[in-house]
């Protein structure tokens, strides 16, 4: 099938690359040229894990094709993705202006029968939207639908998610539409739910939604676990085992961050307000979620004592592991309420360290390994769960710090191991390891 994919952002350039390893002919339109020149070139704007790889053998077969003119891409395509940027306006809503904007090229290009896509997240309601601007400015002969087809892919496991998908959700106005986009899903034989557009859409933010209060929920458990004694670890793994309530998204740590959750969470939370209904789940998931870092740097105050002058090892900075994406990251608060308390910060992550420089002060040092910040630290601060922080030789680490002291916001030891290294390991939710000292 012939399809286009307009924007090559995160969800964008998977879908695209996606979709043509799958065998469909892609062209991926953006109006960046320098990005456009990049990706021809096999150069990703995202780190992303067995993304590069895709890109080049399709591009090199042929299937796939980057390109700054939409009016092509569109007459020859049959489904037009819209996979543009819908970043959060300052009121919390979502900034509709690109998907709009994405729109207006599209029906202007039109001339065949056209079925648009909307693959960004948008608010419900939004599919009407796309509807009345492509009305406006098609030429009249030219005949369309407007579909739903949200993503659900996970940095770092983008890939994965793409070809093995929990669900693939088609909102369409009427069933001939949604065949076409069954056609192009078909062979990955995942359960597919067609659905109107508005559910498809609100099937979105509702899933995001419910996602981020499970992490906020266990956050709050996670809390009082923090005043009794308990241990969190084991209430996750302890609810998780109801089948009702699940295991995933119930690990206790500084909470979400992303492009995803934060700004999802905030939409929906504005959208029904705007309906005037009631959103006191959503005012509360969001709340615990701003807490999590100043928690935190409480505990790192309280049981570190004196900051200033200290040396503080930083361990990961993208908001989560196989990423380098630093947008909603923790670690950003958190580096800078420790600058501000005049503490020395030394910071590695494998990946993300060129992005992370794009938006955190510039008194922080970067060291080039983990072993490498380490030293001569006074404490080390785990802010992302990367496989090799929890791989690391803490026998090494332990003596090239200063004071064997680690705050973990991840939970990526057991507080036996640490224990049995001699570490006075804080973590979250679970009770302080002060080796020897109360
Ligand atoms: C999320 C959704 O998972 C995905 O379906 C949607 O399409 C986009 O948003 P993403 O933002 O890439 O994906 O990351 P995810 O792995 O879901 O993690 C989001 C945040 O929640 C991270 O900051 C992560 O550290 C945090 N998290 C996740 C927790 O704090 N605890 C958990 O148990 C799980």
């Amino acid at each position: 099938m012939n399809v286009c994919v307009i924007g090559t952002g995160y969800v964008g350039l998977v879908t695209g690359a996606v979709f043509s390893d799958m065998g469909n002919d892609v062209v991926c339109v953006d109006k960046d040229a320098r990005k456009v020149e990049m990706l021809k070139r096999n150069e990703m704007p995202i780190y992303e894990p067995g993304l590069e790889e895709m890109v080049e053998r399709n591009q090199e077969d042929g299937r796939l094709t980057f390109t700054t003119s939409i009016g092509d891409a569109v007459r020859n395509a049959k489904v037009v993705f819209i996979a543009v940027g819908t970043p959060p306006a300052p009121d919390g809503s979502t900034d509709l202006s690109y998907v709009a904007a994405a729109a207006k090229e599209i029906a202007e290009a039109m001339t065949d029968y056209t079925i648009v896509v909307n693959k960004s997240t948008v608010p419900v309601g939004t599919g009407g939207f796309v509807r009345s601007i492509i009305e406006k400015h098609k030429k009249p002969e030219s005949e369309f639908d407007v579909v739903s087809n949200p993503e659900f892919l996970k940095e770092g496991d983008a890939i994965k998610d793409s070809f093995e998908p929990d669900r693939i959700v088609i909102g369409a106005p009427k069933q001939e539409v949604a065949m076409a986009l069954l056609e192009l899903y078909a062979p990955l034989e995942r359960p597919m739910l067609i659905t109107d557009v508005p559910s498809a859409e609100l099937i979105k933010y509702a899933s995001n939604a419910f996602l981020a209060t499970k992490i906020s929920f266990i956050n709050a458990m996670a809390n009082v676990c923090e005043k009794t004694g308990a241990d969190v670890s084991f209430v996750a793994k302890g609810m998780g085992f109801d089948q009702r309530i699940g295991k995933e998204f119930l690990n206790a740590g500084l909470g979400y961050g992303g492009s995803c959750f934060p700004k999802d969470v905030d939409s929906l939370n504005h959208k029904a307000k705007a309906l005037g209904e009631d959103t006191l789940i959503l005012d509360a998931v969001t709340k615990v979620n701003h807490d999590r870092t100043p928690r935190f740097i409480r505990r790192i105050h309280e049981f570190m004592g004196e900051v200033k002058g200290k040396r503080v090892a930083v361990l990961g900075l993208a908001f989560k592991p196989n990423t380098d994406d630093m947008r909603e990251a923790k670690s950003v608060e958190v580096i800078k309420a420790l600058l501000d308390a005049g503490a020395h910060v030394v910071a590695y992550d494998p990946v993300a360290v060129e992005k992370a420089k794009e938006v955190l002060p510039a008194g922080v040092e970067y060291a080039a390994n983990a072993y490498a910040c380490s030293e001569g630290a006074d404490a080390l601060v785990v802010m992302t769960e990367w496989n090799e922080f929890k791989l690391l030789n803490y026998e090494k680490v332990r003596d090239l710090m200063k004071r064997p002291l680690i705050f973990d916001g991840r939970n990526i030891q057991t507080l036996e191991r640490m224990k049995r290294l001699g570490f006075d390991y804080i973590s979250i939710g679970r009770p302080p390891l002060l080796n020897g000292r109360k």
